[in-house]
């Protein structure tokens, strides 16, 4: 026999070998044990995970001679044929090239004679959503009631293409992306019997390249095996599929983070000239820091990670469509240099909380929480006054909740300056948001925005913890 690629060598033959799919597997070796096999299926999912290959295990599982726990036996005749393509009442239609009623009318017709020789008559339409108008009119009326012999399996990648007409009548399967340890574990496995070496690194990324899509993972790893003369690197593996290692990516982010700007154009010609495509950088990147933000140990803590979040999701647009996304992706990671030391606003609050001003005493009762409230003790708690601060390195904004809450504090912004040794500026907030929490008017965002380029300052999104 010839050379046989490896997603289809490695099809698997029975449900316990598919893969991240066990939600459908199980439910329908349970409904084959039990012999309650529905008349009609549809599996909907992205494309390569596995619904033709459990369609057909399905084909198999019920015109098995000696099926064992609701698998197939793999060795009987039937199951056999059904392997290589050539048993009479699994039919395998394509609906891509067959989309219109005189194929349908066709089936209807051949649906009623039964099996040959098999137990049971598998229709299993693949790209089903193709179908034209008509075509899933004439369908309907067989899957209302089919024959008892008969099973539909029905495949699709874009289950919100089939009519609710047909949805109602059919059992509904979804499946899966295929998760990257998965993948990786799969294709190790078929590296230990096909004796290919491999670096781990290099599987996993096969596996982020492949998205999901199991396939394409097996075709990557053949064409990669290929190239490679069998023993597969993480970087031959990076140039073939254009997808950094993680080591890369952890570079990028700590030039960026240090704000080692040519340490970072350095990295960047290297990939250019290799030839990465920049809105992949990006998007591995995002990936990067969502790993890392899910870790218990990372060397970044919570507010760098989110500011490297926000800020990469504020330029992937420009990285994108930029004459020279290399240099906008440079300028972008050199921003991660600006939150350096980011402290959390719940610090900067206890800092400040910390402070005694001497407010005058009145004589109204207070409410703590209501910054209306007149300050009635010689402590105040900035907290119930104030929306954010922002600090640079001399200065600290504070933006009011309100515009009562504003005035108090400019009443006592040289108190302020002197106990924090910072300028102090407090912004005016909207007007009519007594008592509210104010969203910021543009007036403040731009405000806002410039103290943050002219000082260096540091945004930490958020509200302060309680405690
Ligand atoms: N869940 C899985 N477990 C193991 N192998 C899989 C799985 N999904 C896909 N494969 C591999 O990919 C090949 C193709 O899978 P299959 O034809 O079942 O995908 P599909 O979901 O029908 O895709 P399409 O939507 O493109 O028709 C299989 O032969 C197998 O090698
Ligand atoms: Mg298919
Ligand atoms: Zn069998």
């Amino acid at each position: 026999m010839g050379y046989l690629a490896i997603p289809r060598k490695y099809r698997p033959s029975k449900f316990s070998e598919v893969v991240g799919q066990e939600h459908v597997t199980e439910t329908i070796k349970n409904a084959i044990k039990t012999g309650k096999v529905a008349h009609a299926y549809i599996f909907a999912g992205p494309r390569g995970v596995g619904k033709t290959t459990t369609a057909r295990i399905i084909a198999k599982a019920l015109n098995c001679e000696n099926p064992h726990n609701g698998e197939p036996c793999n060795e009987c005749q039937s199951c056999m044929a059904i392997n290589k393509g050539a048993f009479p009442d699994v039919i395998e239609i394509d609906a891509a090239s067959n989309r219109g009623i005189d194929q349908i009318r066709e089936l209807r017709e051949t649906v009623f004679y039964s099996p040959v020789k098999g137990k049971y008559k598998i229709y299993i339409i693949d790209e089903f959503h193709m179908l034209t108008k008509e075509a899933f009119n004439a369908l309907l009326k067989t899957l209302e009631e089919p024959p008892e012999h008969v099973i539909f399996i029905l495949a699709t990648t874009e289950l919100d293409k089939i009519p609710a007409t047909i949805l109602s009548r059919c059992q509904r399967f979804l499946f899966k992306k295929v998760p990257e340890a998965k993948i990786v574990e799969t294709l190790a496995s078929i590296c230990g019997k096909e004796k290919i070496n491999f670096e781990t690194e290099a599987l996993r990324l096969i596996a982020i390249a492949s998205e999901g899509c199991l396939r394409d993972a097996e075709s990557f790893l053949d064409q990669l095996a290929a190239l490679s003369s069998g023993n597969i690197t993480t970087e031959i593996a990076s140039r073939f599929l254009g997808v950094l290692g993680s080591d890369i990516l952890r570079n990028l982010l700590q030039k960026g983070f240090t704000g080692d700007r040519k340490g970072l154009k350095e990295i960047l010609n290297q990939l250019e000239s290799t030839g990465y495509n920049p809105s992949t950088i990006v998007k591995q990147l995002f990936n990067f820091i969502e790993k890392e933000f899910l870790q218990e140990k990372s060397q970044w803590n919570e507010e760098e990670l989110t500011a490297a979040f926000e800020i990469l999701t504020k330029n992937v647009k420009t990285i994108e469509t930029h004459p020279f996304p290399y240099t906008a992706l440079l300028f972008a990671l050199y921003k991660l240099s600006y939150f350096k030391e980011v402290k959390r606003l719940s610090e900067i609050f206890k800092d400040i909380s910390k402070l005694t001003i001497n407010a005058p005493e009145t004589k109204s009762r207070v409410k703590k929480n209501d910054a209306n409230a007149t300050w009635s003790s010689s402590e105040f708690n900035l907290e119930h006054y104030v929306k954010e601060i922002i600090t640079g390195n001399n200065i600290v904004e504070i933006i009011p909740k309100n515009l009562t809450a504003y005035e108090r504090l400019e009443a006592r912004k040289k108190e302020l300056e002197i106990k924090y040794g910072k300028r102090v500026i407090i912004t005016k907030p909207a007007q009519n948001t007594k008592g509210k929490i104010v969203k910021l008017d543009s007036e403040a965002e731009k405000k806002v925005d410039k103290i943050v380029s002219l000082f260096n300052a540091k945004i930490v999104p958020g509200y302060p913890r309680k405690k």
